[in-house]
């Protein structure tokens, strides 16, 4: 198996089963058994004995060649007790203190078992508000948010990973204002990442410089009026200290709901990429593209046909992980059976580009991203079909919109691009569709040791053509970009772009370009130069706006105390 010494670490510290004494009892090859086998048997009363080997071999294969992984849940709990497989959830919360309550006891049931979960404050009655039974004032969906915080820190998921919210409030609540500044403050409620819920009605007002009413969630009357481009400059404002809010077009992601006989979607799950209703669940995983390229006489080309092969058994996996999942709660159960929604994405997208040799800020790239994405999106459309001629459309099929289209699905959305945090570790290729972060990095090993890594596609050219050198690859890992190093050919500096390299119009172009052809949500980080300004991060948040994306969040280098990824910087 063509695995890194770094992914075999990861997998070590969280993924492989291991016996009580904290040691692994199974390596990658037994993790993907595991969880082929448990996925595969989801089609026992399918199909023969044997043919239930067969598919356990065909997902067997495409995780372990790391064409295609699913969400870490899958990976960490499939065949083991917990057999709880999704990373996304969203949860109602509903304006009474045993709503609020019930709400943050069933997050920590999510939390423990790995799951991420989303929510919306936007029901909750605002700070001032009375209280019937006490006679005393609500505190607001701001300080609610903190508990929710605390409640989230202390639980620390059991083994797997640190719980992460989304907390997502309508911009049209009375508190906005409050919830817009209250993670101006980086070490405060550090377990979620805050969104504001904007509105078409909103968005017309910034643009015409207009007041917008305030709506009292409990009785939909009028609460008082804000002006809506000075609520729009405190956005900006906040996002350019430190990335938060980001913001989320509530009416889009009604616009695309599937199942609005169902109910309103008021949230999405942590990262953004995937709008839910209350207690519906999703599971996700993601096409490594980076190994969907072929190459024909020096030519290289995308493997269509490859991409397809693997699009397909993607979806056949990601519907049988929906029957043998185990559900932290009956209502989602009951919900993400009935509409039995995937979310299949892709990793690896800047690895593609190179290996094709095309800038990410290009148009040509632009493009391609548009080609790919509708392929993906219109095979795994027509894999569902497929099953759903065998195994039936999704049980709420008549509440949703394809009920009239006469399109027969098995799964109420098939698309999804995730930021694939872990995943892209494990595959070893650039997470999600996200431009290359470094060429090189220098990471500190034990005793001190400097370890130097190098995207391994320009290491191969590098070498071929005969300019690597390590000091070389040192002081690009210093530097951040190759831009300007004379030893390194025109044409390379041209192709490996990154993310600090690029202009954050074509961050958004590509976001735009992908989520034409998804069903669910992008999660994309627009990242912006230190010395960007206010206006660049109102230009970015306007575009996203016009180019159809579902929300957008931008990060400005170096403005927050604790950066994950850190260019120039030999730590
Ligand atoms: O790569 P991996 O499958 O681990 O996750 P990802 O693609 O980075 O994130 C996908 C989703 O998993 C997020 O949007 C969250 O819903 C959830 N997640 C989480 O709950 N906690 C984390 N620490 C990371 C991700």
């Amino acid at each position: 198996m063509n695995i890194t010494e770094n992914a075999i670490r990861v997998l070590e510290k969280r993924y492989l089963a291991k016996d009580e004494n904290g040691s692994c009892i199974e390596d990658p090859a037994g993790m993907f058994r595991r969880v082929a086998k448990a996925v595969a048997a989801a089609d026992k009363e399918y199909v023969s004995e044997e043919e239930l080997k067969e598919i356990e071999q065909e997902f067997y294969n495409m995780m372990s060649n790391l064409e295609f992984l699913p969400n870490s849940p899958t990976l960490m709990n499939a065949g083991r007790p917990l057999g709880q497989l999704s990373a996304c959830f969203v949860l109602p919360i509903e304006d009474s203190m045993e709503g609020i309550f019930e709400s943050i006891k069933n997050a920590a049931l999510i939390h423990k078992s790995g799951g991420g979960t989303g929510f919306s404050f936007s029901r909750l009655r605002p700070k001032g508000a009375s209280v019937n039974s006490t006679g005393g004032v609500a505190s607001g969906p701001v300080s609610f948010m903190k508990v929710f915080n605390a409640a989230t820190e202390a639980v620390k998921q059991g083994g797997t990973r640190r719980g992460a919210n989304m907390g997502i409030l309508r911009v049209d609540h009375p508190d906005i204002m409050e919830f817009i500044t209250c993670k101006r403050d980086n070490s405060e409620i550090t377990n979620f990442n805050i969104s504001v819920g904007i509105t078409e009605e909103f968005m017309n007002a910034v643009e015409n410089d207009e007041e917008y009413n305030l709506i009292d969630p409990r009785t939909g009357e009028v609460a008082g009026t804000l002006n809506a481009k000075k609520v729009f400059d405190v956005i900006v404002d906040m996002a350019w200290n430190n990335g938060e809010p980001g913001i989320i077009f509530l009416d889009r992601l009604n616009k695309d709901n599937v199942t609005p006989e169902l109910g309103e979607i008021e949230s999405t799950n942590p990262c953004g990429e995937q709008p839910l209703l209350p207690y519906e669940a999703c599971n996700l995983g993601s096409i490594n593209l980076s190994s969907m390229v072929k190459d024909i006489d020096n030519s290289p080309e995308v493997d269509y046909d490859k991409l397809k092969t693997v699009v397909w058994k993607a979806v056949h996996f990601l519907d049988n992980v929906i029957d043998v999942n185990k559900y932290p709660l009956p209502e989602i159960d009951e919900m993400t059976r009935g509409t039995r929604k995937i979310g299949l994405g892709v990793m690896g997208w800047a690895d593609m580009l190179c290996k094709l040799n095309i800038p990410y800020n290009s148009q040509e790239a632009v493009d391609l991203a548009e080609k790919v994405m509708s392929f993906i999106q219109s095979e795994s459309r027509k894999a569902s079909i497929k099953l759903a001629e065998k195994k039936g459309v999704f049980p709420y099929y008549d509440k949703s919109i394809y009920k009239d289209k006469d399109i027969k699905l098995r799964n109420a959305t098939t698309t999804t691009i995730a930021p694939t945090g872990t995943l892209s570790i494990i595959a070893g290729v650039s997470s999600g569709i996200e431009p290359l972060f470094a060429i090189s990095y220098i990471r500190n090993v034990m005793d001190n040791d400097e370890l130097i890594e190098v995207n391994p596609i320009f290491k191969k050219i590098a070498l071929e053509e005969g300019f690597y050198s390590d000091d070389l690859m040192k002081r690009i890992a210093k530097k951040g970009t190759i831009k300007g190093f004379s030893e390194i050919p025109e044409s390379v500096q041209k192709i490996f772009v990154t993310a600090h390299d690029i202009t954050p119009d074509w961050h958004v172009k590509m976001q735009a370009a992908f989520q034409k052809y998804t069903d669910n949500a992008v999660s994309k980080t627009v990242n912006l130069a230190n010395q960007a300004t206010r206006e660049d991060v109102y230009d970015v948040f306007w575009h996203a706006y016009k180019t159809n994306c579902k929300g957008v969040t931008i990060y400005r280098d170096g403005s927050r105390d604790m950066q994950v990824l850190n260019i120039g910087k030999v730590k």
